[in-house]
């Protein structure tokens, strides 16, 4: 492959037209779009519309008059279709790691005489801190065991099977239908954390008869910085979850001001307090140009990309110690890439340098994330070229590429 053919490739890119949807800065290869996605043309007016419009001039009317209190209904339908799920079994609430709090603990609680919760290592550090916390909390143990011992390790004593759908550093994707079928072979339940998954990859919730799942909306749902996540439910355990965190908007009636909790029977018995209608209306903005791109197309078409990457870089950068992490089969893998390197830090921070954005994750690798709907092939082209001479000319090697930042 040549620029030529990136070019060729983006010519007939039926998503190409979703790029300039996006206020991408000029110049920039931004491939973090699966840590932080970026901003959507139409959140900036529609921020402003509600600020001084619905809040600033219909003030608390806007609760019934502009349906902020169905908000995190509406939205959660809007992610349910990205997902693979029903419209009535996501909500947007709070953030994933509270999410999965509730849910994990829901899962106990429809799991009685069942103590244990099996999740990997390696998984997101915030899934098992969360999950550390519920079974000190509740009693119940935790099991973290290496990837490859994770179905084994499932028994009669399970109640829940805990796991991140596609990893955030290899980026390594399970079998989301075969796991969860051998979940249910033992009678436990699987909580999917689709925080790399959801906008990214065509949704299969349903489709895999999964329980239970989270997710963020900063990531592939382009929400913004801190954006509410999402949970799933599946209909089937609605009636019978509860949540431990049982707030005023999970009540069947919160404006009945009842002295003691009745839970609502579906899908909202899941939220807590008051929604961050702010925040929700840039999420929606980011789903609405989602909805807008037919997800098989992005799925595959975020494939090729990484195909593309990976074999670019291997061909091109070949002897400079960069090393693929994760499988090379395209149809085990999220959208993103990741390299490990004994200097991945300093090389990210000299990348950024020079206009290629990705991100480093502890110890040693260098992540890039390639979600279609404003990455072009051409993107890839050029990182790789970039990428290259850095390494060929060692320009990751001053002082200034090895200070590390609070946030990498
Ligand atoms: C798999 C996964 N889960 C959860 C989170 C973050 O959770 P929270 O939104 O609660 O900070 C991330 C963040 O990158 C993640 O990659």
């Amino acid at each position: 492959m040549n620029r030529r053919d990136a070019e060729a490739l983006d010519a007939a890119d039926p998503l190409a037209r979703f790029r300039d949807r996006f206020d991408l800065p000029d110049g920039l290869i931004y491939l973090d779009g699966n840590s932080l996605g970026p901003l959507p043309r139409t959140t900036a007016p529609r921020l402003d519309a509600l600020v001084r419009q619905e809040w600033g001039r219909d003030l608390i009317a806007s609760w019934n008059t502009a349906g902020w209190i169905d908000a995190p209904q509406r939205v959660g339908a809007k992610i349910a279709r990205l997902v693979g799920a029903k419209a009535n079994e996501v909500v947007v609430a709070d953030s994933t790691s509270v999410n999965l709090f509730k849910l994990a603990a829901g899962a106990l609680s429809l799991r009685p005489g069942r103590r244990k919760i099996v999740t990997e290592r390696g998984n997101f550090p915030t899934d098992i801190y969360v999950l550390e916390g519920l079974a000190a909390l509740a009693g119940a143990e935790l099991v973290v065991v290496p990837t490859d011992d994770l179905v084994e390790a499932i028994d009669e004593q399970t109640a829940l099977v805990a796991l991140t759908h596609v990893h955030y550093a290899s980026g390594r994707r399970w079998d989301m239908a075969a796991v969860t079928g051998a979940v249910h072979a033992k009678g436990a339940l699987a909580l999917w954390d689709l925080s790399h998954t959801a906008g990214a990859l065509a949704g299969e919730l349903n489709a895999a008869n999964a329980d239970l799942a989270v997710g963020c909306g900063y990531k592939h749902l382009n929400g913004g910085p801190g954006a509410p996540a999402f949970l799933f439910v599946a209909e089937r355990h609605q009636g019978a979850m509860r949540s431990p965190l049982s707030g005023w908007m999970g009540h069947a009636e919160p404006f009945a001001f009842e002295p003691g909790f009745r839970p609502a029977p579906d899908i909202r018995a899941q939220l807590c307090g008051t929604p961050p209608i702010l925040a929700l209306a840039a999420l929606e903005c980011g789903l609405d140009l989602a909805l807008e791109a037919d997800g098989r197309a992005v799925e595959a078409k975020g494939r090729a990309l990484c195909g593309q990457f990976i074999d670019l870089v291997e061909a091109r950068c070949a002897g400079h110690g960069l090393k693929l992490v994760g499988p090379r089969d395209l149809g085990q893998r999220g959208l993103h890439v990741a390299f490990a390197h004994p200097d991945a830090y300093a090389l990210v921070q000299a990348l950024i340098a020079r206009g290629v954005v990705g991100d480093f994750r502890d110890p040693d690798i260098a992540r890039f994330g390639f979600p279609p709907l404003y990455v072009r092939h051409v993107d890839v082209w050029d990182a790789v070229e970039i990428l290259r001479e850095v390494l060929e000319t060692r320009a990751w090697d001053r002082p200034q590429f090895q200070q590390r930042a609070a946030v990498t």
